[in-house]
């Protein structure tokens, strides 16, 4: 008996990386998962490894900046499932790299369209239909980088801390009908996303795994049992709250 039995997830950005991670712990627990997908090969692989541990899974590609297809994909996911208890928002890109002043127009409203927009859509959406269900959990995946700042990272770590506060505001005006929002804030993870920065010259891996106090990056599984604890009934008085898993990264003293 998983601690989610009988539970519908939706993962965004669930094709790859944390959120592949994040999915494969909601189905280990027993809940039915929802690949919200902006590339429909990678959601339809995921979908189908997800089903061979037995839970239903099925793919909805879907770009998280659109309104309309994210209003769309939340109707037929509970039309499909017959309800939605859990939503992770995860999706996300990375433009890091130059400073404040050579970043262009276009990595800017990108980043804020899937990382903010994107986000407050599938919020929006999660709560008409979570509210009056009188149930439901969501969890939003900020990033150390939305309060620990870093150079080169301005159109990352401004939606990365307003989904910290997106997170507060929504679990006070949803906190009495039954519907709790928490946020994430992982350190640095082994990913796509990881891999193709430090590839293209953006990080420094073996900065990070001195400087990290664990000497090693998070693993997706890691942060997908958070997610289980904090979509579980254990979890019942936790909402509001912002949670950090970085290996004490941002627990360093400052000099
Ligand atoms: N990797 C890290 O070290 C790290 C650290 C802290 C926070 N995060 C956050 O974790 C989340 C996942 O990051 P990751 O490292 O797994 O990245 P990744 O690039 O490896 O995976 C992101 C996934 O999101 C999908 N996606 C991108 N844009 C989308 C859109 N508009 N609509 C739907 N899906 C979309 C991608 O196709 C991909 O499958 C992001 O929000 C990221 O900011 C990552």
């Amino acid at each position: 008996m998983g601690a989610l039995n009988g539970k519908v997830a939706i993962v965004t950005g669930s094709g790859a990386g944390l959120g592949r991670g994040i999915a494969q712990q909601l189905a280990e627990a027993g809940a039915s998962v929802a690949v919200l997908e902006i590339d429909s090969e990678s959601a339809d692989v995921a979908a189908k490894e997800l089903s061979e541990t037995g839970v239903t899974a099925r793919a909805y590609p879907m770009d998280v900046s659109q309104r309309a297809e994210v209003d769309d994909v939340f109707a037929t996911v509970a039309s499909d499932f017959g309800r939605l208890d859990i939503v992770v928002n995860n999706a996300g890109i990375s433009r890091v790299g130059p400073h404040t002043q050579d970043v262009t127009d276009e990595d800017w409203h990108d980043s804020i369209a899937v990382m903010q927009t994107g986000v407050f859509y599938c919020m929006r959406a999660a709560g008409r239909i979570m509210l009056p269900q009188g149930s439901g959990s969501v969890v939003n995946i900020s990033s150390i980088r939305g309060f620990s700042p870093n150079a080169g990272r301005m159109t990352y770590c401004a939606p990365k801390a307003a989904v910290i506060m997106m997170t507060r505001v929504a679990a006070a005006e949803w906190a009495p009908q039954g519907v709790r929002v928490n946020a994430i804030a992982p350190g640095v993870l082994r990913t796509p996303m990881w891999d193709a920065d430090v590839a293209r010259g953006a990080i420094d891996e073996e900065f990070y795994l001195d400087v990290v106090p664990m000497h090693r990056l998070g693993l997706p599984s890691e942060v997908g049992k958070l997610v289980v604890f904090l979509c579980s009934e254990d979890a019942a008085y936790i909402t509001g709250s912002v949670h950090t898993i970085d290996g004490a990264l941002t627990s360093i003293p400052a000099g």
